[in-house]
């Protein structure tokens, strides 16, 4: 045999130095959920290792995290449900503990990055990411509500705004809405191919935030399409978008790698919570190895082309590697 790929397997050190793919905790960002009040960690009983915190005790949690090296935080806020109307007007108020949370922690940690989901649903009495009428999801009356929350979170300090509502031309709206009111610095991560997924089930348990009715079909994405993936990306592209997202990333890291190989600005992997919350119930039970598995679905979506992964896995990942 004159080809025997094994040769390149025979020891750690033979392995280590022709593996192609690396990942470090600098490629990690770490989804948190936040609620009003203190002295708050509370568990999510299906995304377990994961709670909603109140900004005192995240800020302990952000401190532990930082000495593990992550260094940027998707935030997502639990509101109570007296708060929410059908216009998400809680997310652009004054009052909002969200806002608040995100300047305290620019404040006490300067250097870390803070990001931010630009949605309805987790203020919405309706449960969905845009303004519901008659039943129906309108797109373009949505967009002012987005400005004023991505505007608001802007003005709180946040560095990257997550559009994650799917209405055409959000991403336009949005930083056209954030360049007039000075903030031309702050960057969208643009949900680019978010798709109608089985698997958000965990997140919204968290936030209390599942549609009080119908799906979310007519905005999110058929997982069947592949095409219709390179469109939204080159959409989001042309509206100036900094990084594109796509989500979930387990079964879509063919997604990530067509979007990787047409678009040369940053891709993103939403890593999300029923597909972490899969691997810990198996963990659970002995089934699967969670140290094991873990890494091997974060290098997965690397290889895919992932640039950075937002997973619940972030702080038990870091930890592992650090070991
Ligand atoms: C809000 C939003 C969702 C997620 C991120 N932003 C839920 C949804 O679209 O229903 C899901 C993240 C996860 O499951 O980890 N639009």
């Amino acid at each position: 045999m004159e080809r025997r790929p094994r040769r390149n397997r025979k020891t750690a050190t033979i392995r280590k130095m022709v593996e192609e793919t690396k990942i470090g905790v600098e490629h990690l960002i770490y989804p948190i959920f936040l609620k009003d009040g203190s002295g708050i960690k509370e568990e999510i009983p299906s995304l377990p290792n994961n709670y909603r915190w109140s900004i005192d005790t995240l800020l302990k949690e952000v401190e532990s995290c930082v000495n593990l090296g992550i260094m940027t935080f998707d935030m997502f806020p639990a509101v109570d449900e007296s708060l929410k109307d059908s216009i998400a007007s809680y997310s652009y108020s004054e009052d909002n503990f969200y806002l608040k949370a995100i300047s305290k922690l620019k404040q006490e940690f300067p250097e870390i990055v803070l990001m931010s989901d630009v949605a309805m649903d987790p203020y919405s009495s309706d449960g969905h990411d845009g303004l519901v009428a008659d039943g129906k999801i309108l797109n373009d009356e949505t967009l002012p509500i987005l400005n004023k929350m991505a505007l608001a979170q802007a003005q709180a300090g946040i560095d990257i705004i997550g559009p994650s509502d799917m209405m055409d031309g959000r991403v336009a709206a949005i930083r056209n809405h954030l360049d007039e009111n000075g903030y031309s610095e702050v960057s969208i991560m643009s949900y680019s191919a978010k798709y109608a997924s089985a698997f958000y089930g965990p997140f919204r348990d968290a936030l209390n935030s599942a549609p009080k009715y119908g799906d979310k079909k007519t905005y999110q994405m058929n997982p069947a399409n592949k095409r219709e993936a390179l469109l939204e990306a080159e959409l989001d592209y042309l509206e100036g978008a900094d990084m594109l997202m796509v989500k979930p990333a387990l079964c879509y890291l063919d997604i990530i790698h067509v979007l990787k190989e047409n678009f040369n600005i940053p891709i993103t992997a939403y890593n999300v919570s029923g597909e972490c919350a899969m691997i810990y119930a198996a963990a659970e039970k002995g089934w699967v190895n969670y140290n094991h598995a873990i890494s091997e679905i974060l290098i997965s979506m690397r290889r895919a082309g992932a640039d950075a992964i937002l997973t619940y896995f972030a702080k038990d990942f870091a930890t592992l590697i650090k070991e």
